[in-house]
């Protein structure tokens, strides 16, 4: 495994790989989650990339990048043992240098959700994602379905700016009793662990509704809500039925449709989705 932080000998050593590459950019503090992206991108392509950045442009003013978990030694184990075969962990100078002023901007499917309560986000998202693209090269990426409004916003940027490369959506991949693996999950008390599985409830109750065939989108976001509320740890951020490309809000629930939610557990900020199947 090759680790490097500048963007020259990151390239100098992916063009002397003549295989296909998969890549999965991160943030770090790297979890089942993330190494399941991982294994997936190993077993599809002839090499294996990982960027870890924290990248300060998607973290709002008040949000927790001071405080965002870290832990590149442990990551680096992790990775190791997985065989990735090439590490970028760039730090904030090599990413945003002085007289940086090149944003990509995805309009529309950033207005609601995540982008409503998080103004300027997927912008930050958008641009280091492209920029990670653009060092890396890969023929391959691997998003996860945990982040569904991410990969929409990726597919996006893709599309519109003819990048050359595949988007691979993977799995949310859970904890045993349901709640989506997350870097902020560290942040949760004992409390606050078990109050989280609200979100994975919340959303058992819309399939199990869906699967009764209600087909009232309002119906299923009161339900959630009002199950939530019984949680007294846990406060609404918001709840959606929404049209999974243009993410906008439904009327109707139908097949294929996108229930997400973000909720407040503590002062931890958590989101999940699940697709509504026939
Ligand atoms: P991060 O939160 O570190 O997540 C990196 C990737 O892992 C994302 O594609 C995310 O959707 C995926 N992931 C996280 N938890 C997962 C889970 N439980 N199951 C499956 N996949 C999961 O997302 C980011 O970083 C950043 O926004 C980034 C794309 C790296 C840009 O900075």
């Amino acid at each position: 495994m090759k680790v490097f932080s500048s963007t020259a000998a990151f390239r100098e050593a992916r063009h002397g790989m003549a295989c296909t590459l998969g890549f999965v950019p991160t943030m770090g503090y790297l979890h089942e989650g993330h190494l399941v992206l991982v294994r997936r991108a190993k077993a599809e392509n002839g090499a294996v990339a990982v960027s870890i950045f924290v990248n300060p442009a998607q973290f709002g003013p008040k949000e927790d990048f001071a405080r965002y978990p870290r832990d590149p030694e442990r990551d680096l184990a992790l990775l190791e043992k997985e065989k990735t075969d090439l590490v970028f962990m760039p730090d904030a100078g090599e990413m945003y240098p002085h007289g940086f002023v090149t944003w990509v901007d995805v309009a529309k499917v950033t207005e609601r959700l995540e982008g409503s309560t998080r103004p300027g986000h997927f912008r930050g998202v958008a641009t280091v994602v492209a920029k990670l693209f653009n060092i890396v090269e890969p023929n391959r990426a691997y998003f996860g379905e945990k982040d569904a409004q991410q990969v929409v916003v990726i597919k996006r940027m893709v599309a519109d700016l003819n990048m050359s490369l595949e988007v691979v959506v993977v799995p949310t991949h859970r904890e045993p009793d349901g709640l989506a693996m997350s870097s902020r999950n560290v942040y949760l008390n004992i409390e606050e662990r078990q109050a989280a599985l609200v979100l994975w409830k919340s959303l058992g109750l819309a399939r199990q509704l869906w699967s009764g065939r209600e087909r009232s989108a309002e119906i299923l976001k009161q339900q959630m809500a009002a199950l939530i509320r019984k949680e007294p740890l846990a406060r609404i951020d918001y709840i959606s039925v929404a049209d999974p490309e243009t993410l906008e809000e439904l009327s109707e629930a139908r097949h294929g449709a996108l229930v997400s939610l973000a909720v407040y557990v503590g002062k931890t900020r958590l989101i999940d989705n699940i697709t509504l199947l026939p």
